[in-house]
Order: C-alpha cells, then structure tokens, then sequence
C-alpha cells in the first residue's frame, strides 16, 4: 500500500506521495504542493529537504555508517585503492582489472596540461591562496577544450572530459604549490601511479631523484578514498545546482572547489590545524578553548568538530585517527598538535555542551595532522581535499546529468517592502 502523507491548509486537506529509498530512508515529495495548494515549504541551509535521489554514496548520520554504491567505507579503505573507488563511483561498479588498467593508463596519458595554463599560473601572486588558484585553472579547461561546453555531448565525449579533469587536477594542484614557493614544477611521470605521480609533482627538485615512501603513498591513498564522496554535501550540491544549468562539468567542479574552500565546509581541515597550532602558542590548555568554543558571545567554534548529518562519530574519522597514529609511527614523528587534538576530543566527548548537540570529531579533525606528517604544507590542505572529492563530484554531476534533472531554482518567501511608488531624488 502506498503511504501518503496528509496536510490540511486553509481547512483544505492534501495528499502527499511518500518516497521510499533501498535503506528505509522516507520522504515526502512535495513537487505538486505549490500547483495543488499555492503554499511553498521552508527550510534555510536544507536541513530537512532532500534535493535529489542519488544512487552514488548513503550516510547514516546516527549510525555513523557511509556506503560508497553500497561498499562500506572501512572496507574500501582497508582494501581498495584511489583510482578503483574512483571508477566505482563515476561508473557505478567495481572495476575489472582489464576496466581499471584501461581507467588508469587513460589517465596517466592525460596528466600533462596545456603550457598556456603555466602563463595563468605566473600570472598569481605567490602569496595566491592554492585554492583560488585550483579553481580558476578547472575553469580555465573550458578555454583549452571548448567541445566541453556542449551540453550535448557524447558518452565518449564525458567520458573524455572526466579523464581530462582526473588526470590534470593533480598537475595542476602540485603546481600551484612550486607556484606559490618559487621552485620549478615537476613534469607528471607516467610510470608512476596516481598518488606517487602527485607526490613527486609536489615534492620532487630537478636537483635530484625523489624517494617515494610507501607509507606515506598508502596513507595517502586511504585520505582521497575517505574524502571522495559525501552525498549532497555544500560543494557537491554545488556541482549539481551549477551543472542543471547545463554548465560544463568544468565548470560544475570549479564551482564546487569554491564552495569546499569554505572553513565551514572543506577549508575546516586548515582551521583544524591553525585551532591547534594557536592552542600549543596558547600554553596548551585545551579547556580554555572548550570553554570559548561554547561561550556564546565567542565566535570561537572547535573546527573540525559537529556535521551537518552525522550525530555520532563520523565514521572517516575513526579511520583518520589510527591512520594518524599509524603514520607518525611509521615515520618516526611526534607531533605535540595530535597530543593536544586527542585532548580536545576527550574534554568535549565528556561536556555536556558537545554531547547534547552530538558534536562529535568529523573528517577534517585529524586529516590535518596527517597531511601535515605528510610534508603538505597547511594552505594546501583544502586542496587536498578538493583532489579526494573529485571523483565524486564528477559522479554527482555524471548522475544529475544521465536522469536528466530540471535546473535548480528554488522559491522563496519574500519578506522585503511591499508595493510603493518611486519618489524623485529632489522629494527624498
Ligand atoms: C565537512 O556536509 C558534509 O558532508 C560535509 C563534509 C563532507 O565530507 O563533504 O563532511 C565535510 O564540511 C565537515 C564539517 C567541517 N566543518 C567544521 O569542522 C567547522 C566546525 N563545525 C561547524 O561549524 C558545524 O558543526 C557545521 C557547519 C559542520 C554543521 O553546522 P550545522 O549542522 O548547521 O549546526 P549548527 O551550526 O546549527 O550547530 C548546532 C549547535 C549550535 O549551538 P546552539 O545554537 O544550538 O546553541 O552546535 C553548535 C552551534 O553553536 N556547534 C558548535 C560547533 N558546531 C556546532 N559549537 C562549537 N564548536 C563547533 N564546532
């Protein structure tokens, strides 16, 4: 029998078709309440609203579960590498081996970009933000491969377009780091896998031949499987909203890497890192900060803690906290800023405050430390990020659209000045 859900305005009752998902999830579709009732809903930052169906990625904010087309996370994470889950997530599947070889060699024969981008490039400042930068030079794809401005265009022709922006995001994001320290970019390699080929790009000299640490290539890996998809999250509903104009996907993603620059959203791993590094200048005493972070008159939030869905620990991050353990072993590092995160999180998992609000720590709370274990230098975090969500971008946009989505535009209730005549400057 197929549930409805009843509303009654005006003394006027309405029938609502309930929508049902493959894990329970149930929503009311309201799309024929504005014709049958004239009446709108409301609900700032979509707290409530689904603005799609999505068959990529399912969160349960209570569980703390995340399934990537039905894949738990700390599987793919455990035993799955970057470029398969990128695969699974734009097509759907896990890979054959001929079917990732393919993926893989056609990406690696992507990697160089075009050398008018290195103008753009010299045309920032040093002292550009490698997030500015990532996005204008996505965008800037459109000038180089204009065919990707037609809305129209073939599977082959997407297909293109999203080995084009895997395999050139990384270049470009490695180079905007040379960029901004003054030192010569690297050259992709491709002999060298997705991660190592970005590892030398980022910290490789001509001067002489760069050592890959396979511990720090396979926590790498693990970091951009936990960041490639999060369902309708800021940037990624970004992405969708900018594609449903029927924008190039390069466009779509360089307007999602705006949005994921955030501090609210992607740019919180920064926050992160500078919350701590401020708290070790402090003298380390993390409950001051507790304390200004639930002082209401302090705009002081603890970055990297609370999520818009999960209201039980974020499950990337159970797996983020042993990778960071796990790493700085490894590489033999103590970091004093993963002494004081680990402090931080045991004061709030204890306050009142944070357990009634259910903050709990989310992706961004350790993945600085790791990045920074890393070598990454801070300002490239978000960048970091924006490399791991890309391939679920491009399988948002690829998804919105295959089922041919309307554009976005939602209403709104209008509260402004209602109808007066216009007054002549001299009678003001
Ligand atoms: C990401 O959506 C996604 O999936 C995002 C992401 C992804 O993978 O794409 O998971 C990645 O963006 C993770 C979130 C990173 N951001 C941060 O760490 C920034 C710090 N956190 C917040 O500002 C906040 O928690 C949000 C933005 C993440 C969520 O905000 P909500 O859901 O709008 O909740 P809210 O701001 O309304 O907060 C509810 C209450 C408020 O207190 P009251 O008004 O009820 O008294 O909790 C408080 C807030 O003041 N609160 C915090 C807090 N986060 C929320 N108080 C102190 N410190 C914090 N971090």
């Amino acid at each position: 029998m197929s549930e409805f859900a009843e509303i009654i305005l005006d003394g006027k009752s309405y029938q609502l078709p309930v929508v049902e998902g493959t894990e329970n999830e149930k929503a009311v579709d309201i799309s024929a309440l504005r014709a049958q009732s004239g009446y709108v809903t409301l609900d700032s930052g979509y707290k409530n609203t689904g603005a799609t169906t999505s068959a990529i990625t399912f969160l349960d904010g209570e569980q703390g579960i995340l399934h990537y087309r039905g894949y738990p996370i700390e599987q793919l994470a455990e035993k799955s590498n970057f470029i398969e889950v990128a695969y699974l997530l734009i097509y759907g599947s896990l890979p054959t081996q001929q079917e990732l070889n393919d993926f893989s060699n056609k990406i690696r024969l992507h990697t160089l970009v075009n050398e008018d981008m290195r103008k753009i490039l010299d045309g920032f400042p040093s002292t550009a933000h490698p997030m500015g930068i990532l996005s204008a030079l996505i965008s800037s794809l459109t000038a180089f491969y204009p065919e990707s401005l037609n809305p129209n265009q073939t599977k082959e022709e997407v297909d293109l377009s999203i080995i084009r922006l895997m395999a050139k995001l990384p270049t470009i994001a490695a180079w905007s780091y040379k960029n901004s320290i003054g030192h010569p970019v690297n050259y992709p390699k491709n002999k060298l896998d997705y991660c190592s080929n970005f590892l030398h790009m980022m910290f490789a000299y001509p001067t002489e031949e760069y050592e890959l640490n396979p511990v720090v290539v396979d926590a790498l890996n693990k970091l951009l499987i936990l960041h490639a998809d999060h369902e309708q999250n800021c940037s990624t509903s970004t992405v969708r909203l900018v594609g449903s104009a029927n924008a190039s996907l390069y466009s779509s993603v360089s307007a999602g890497i705006s949005a994921l620059w955030g501090p609210l959203h992607g740019g919180a791993n920064q926050a992160v890192i500078e919350m701590l590094e401020a708290i070790k200048a402090d003298g380390g005493d993390s409950k001051k900060f507790i304390a200004k972070a639930k002082d209401k008159d302090d705009p002081f939030r603890l970055m990297g803690f609370g999520h818009r869905v999960y209201k039980n620990f974020d499950p990337r991050a159970r797996i983020i906290k042993k990778a960071a353990d796990e790493v700085l072993t490894a590489l033999g590092i103590n970091d004093p800023v993963l002494d004081i995160a680990k402090e931080l999180e045991e004061a709030a998992l204890n306050d009142p405050y944070f357990v009634e609000r259910k903050l709990y720590p989310n992706v961004d709370f350790y993945s600085g430390i790791i990045y920074r274990a890393l070598g990454i230098p801070t300002d490239m975090f978000t960048v970091m990020f924006a490399l791991g969500r890309l391939p679920g971008w491009i399988a948002q946009w690829k998804e919105m659209r295959e089922n041919k989505e309307p554009i976005g535009r939602p209403r709104q209730i209008y509260t402004g000045a209602t109808k007066r005549d216009y007054v002549a400057v001299e009678n003001r």
